[in-house]
């Protein structure tokens, strides 16, 4: 547990020397990357070049969290509740994944990465689920990092479905409701197949979860900074790794 290793260098010398401790890397990692459109208006352009830029940030972070030996990595991309924004700017967004994707997937094949999708399909536009259902077809039988992308995903519908998919049970005669645990819960979630986030990171200076995995966040690390997302880089990574290896995670214990 104390075996430190100077295991990663970063590109400037200032920060380099992230020390990370390599027997205690969070399993999983979840990151609400916020904060494009601000980006993008702090320079004078227009929000969705944001947007655009915070998808050289994914890459980015993937290939970080990929070196460092996570397993999952879970990315908000669409909330539920994004589809209020205005119709251009949505638009631009659900045509991200396809973008994304051309460039990167032969990459993400390569480098034995298992891209998933956590969210409601059915309001997706065509294009852009059948580029996210093609990369998980594609990548279905890698071994290496789990990439999850949140996309038109909200923890409140989540737990509804989840909650009516228990409840019919219960009616059907099935289910005793006295007998409903947290793993039932979990099991008809959408994350069902991954553990929950040990650490949580939030770009943007933005202090609150926005309807992202909440039940699946309750013992999580919260980890936040004001970096806007296009600017969140490896050696920001590292930081939140760094200070994550610094905490105690009791559980309710001593
Ligand atoms: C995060 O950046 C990306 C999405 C929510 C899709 P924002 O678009 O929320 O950027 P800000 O928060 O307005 O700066
Ligand atoms: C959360 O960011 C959603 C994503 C990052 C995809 P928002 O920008 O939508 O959150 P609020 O509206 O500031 O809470
Ligand atoms: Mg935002």
């Amino acid at each position: 547990m104390l075996q430190r290793l100077k295991a990663l260098f970063g590109s400037r010398p200032k920060e380099s020397r992230t020390l990370l401790e390599t027997d205690n890397v969070p399993q999983h990692i979840a990151i609400i990357m916020d904060g494009n459109g601000r980006w993008a208006q702090s320079r004078g352009l227009p929000r969705v070049a944001g947007h655009h830029a915070g998808m050289k940030a994914v890459k980015r972070i993937t290939v970080a969290a990929d070196r460092l030996g996570v397993k999952y990595l879970t990315l908000y991309a669409f909330s539920t509740e994004n589809w209020k924004r205005p119709k251009a700017e949505v638009e631009f967004l659900m045509k991200l994944p396809q973008e994304f994707l051309s460039i990167e997937l032969d990459e993400l094949i390569e480098k034995n990465v298992q891209v998933r999708m956590m969210g409601y399909k059915s309001e997706l536009p065509g294009h852009t689920l059948s580029a996210v259902e093609e990369a998980v077809e594609k990548t279905a039988h890698n071994t290496g990092l789990v990439l999850n992308f949140a996309l038109n995903y909200g923890s409140r519908k989540e737990m509804i479905e989840a909650v009516r998919q228990l409840a019919e049970s219960a009616r059907e005669g099935s289910l005793n409701p006295q007998d409903i645990e947290e793993k039932d819960l979990s099991a008809k979630l959408l994350s069902a197949e991954i553990p929950d986030p040990d650490l949580l990171i939030r770009t943007s200076g933005e202090l609150r979860l926005s309807n992202f995995m909440l039940w699946q966040c309750a013992y999580s690390e919260l980890w936040f900074t004001d970096v806007y997302w296009p600017e969140f880089t490896e050696d920001h990574f590292h930081e939140a790794v760094r200070e994550y290896q610094r905490r105690a995670r009791r559980y309710g214990g001593l």
